[in-house]
């Protein structure tokens, strides 16, 4: 099995400074631990500066966002090659923020998902399903449904590394947190989904996160279940100490 996987995702929050400054504690606080993965996600205007010091450390530096393109006349946007060029190794992809608010769709997530992927980016692609829907008894269709959007046309043949955040929204700084037995029964669910998508080997190697009010007192819980390999954490991300909690849950 492939390292856990935990990523921080500061959303709009924290200047340069303040970026700084929590990266840095975050650093001293999980030093020499390499049995899993660590990723942060600032802001656009911090990218460079977090960069600066993790430089050399096993933290690395992820974007919250992408457009699809190359470059061209699209005011606002950023570009993987962009967020290559600052040091990203990873893009959070269809968060539900993004769906909702900015109305983002399986298809145009799909294009970003491409357009990373070839790119060398690593994309942490979202899913999850809304309140309402859960209590329809509609869950696992509609991550179904976003799951294999999102993953149209894509094969991963060619090495190239995905990682899946089940964030079910109604668990999303809401601190009502899924169930472990709730988020194993969709971590399952969709390795079984991306089994008959990707196949067998490809499915077991991708990280399958938790994200939706992880917290240091409710982490244990959830990485003690088999399909469950990291989490991608909003709130608690925002203190170095309780991130750090997060990541070193063994301890
Ligand atoms: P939360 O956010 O941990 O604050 O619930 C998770 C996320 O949106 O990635």
């Amino acid at each position: 099995m492939p390292k856990p996987i935990f990523g921080g995702n500061w959303k709009m929050h924290k200047t340069m400074q303040q970026a700084v400054r929590t990266v840095g504690e975050l650093k001293k606080e999980i030093q020499n631990l390499d049995e899993v993965e660590v990723v942060v996600f600032p802001p656009f205007t911090a990218l460079s500066s977090v960069k600066a010091v993790i430089e050399g450390s096993s933290i690395a530096l992820g974007a919250q966002n992408m457009h699809e393109k190359e470059e061209g006349a699209y005011t606002g946007e950023i570009s993987s090659s962009m967020l290559l060029d600052v040091g990203c190794e990873y893009v959070i992809l269809g968060h539900s923020e993004r769906r909702q608010y900015f109305g983002e769709t399986d298809n145009q997530i799909n294009k970003k998902a491409r357009a990373a992927l070839s790119s060398g980016l690593i994309p942490i692609l979202c899913v999850g399903e809304r309140l309402k829907e859960r209590k329809d008894g509609k869950a696992e269709e509609i991550v179904s449904v976003q799951l294999r959007g999102c993953l149209e046309g894509i094969d991963l043949q060619g090495g190239e590394k995905l990682v899946i955040a089940y964030e079910p929204v109604w668990a999303i700084g809401t601190g009502e947190t899924a169930t472990p037995e709730q988020a194993q029964e969709m971590h399952r669910f969709i390795r079984i989904t991306l089994e008959e998508l990707l196949g067998k080997e490809i499915a077991y190697s991708i990280r399958i996160q938790y994200g939706g009010s992880a917290k240091p007192d409710n982490i244990k819980g959830l990485m003690c279940q088999p399909d469950i390999d990291g989490a991608l954490v909003g709130g608690a991300s925002l203190e170095a100490s309780s991130f750090a909690r997060i990541i070193k849950y063994k301890e």
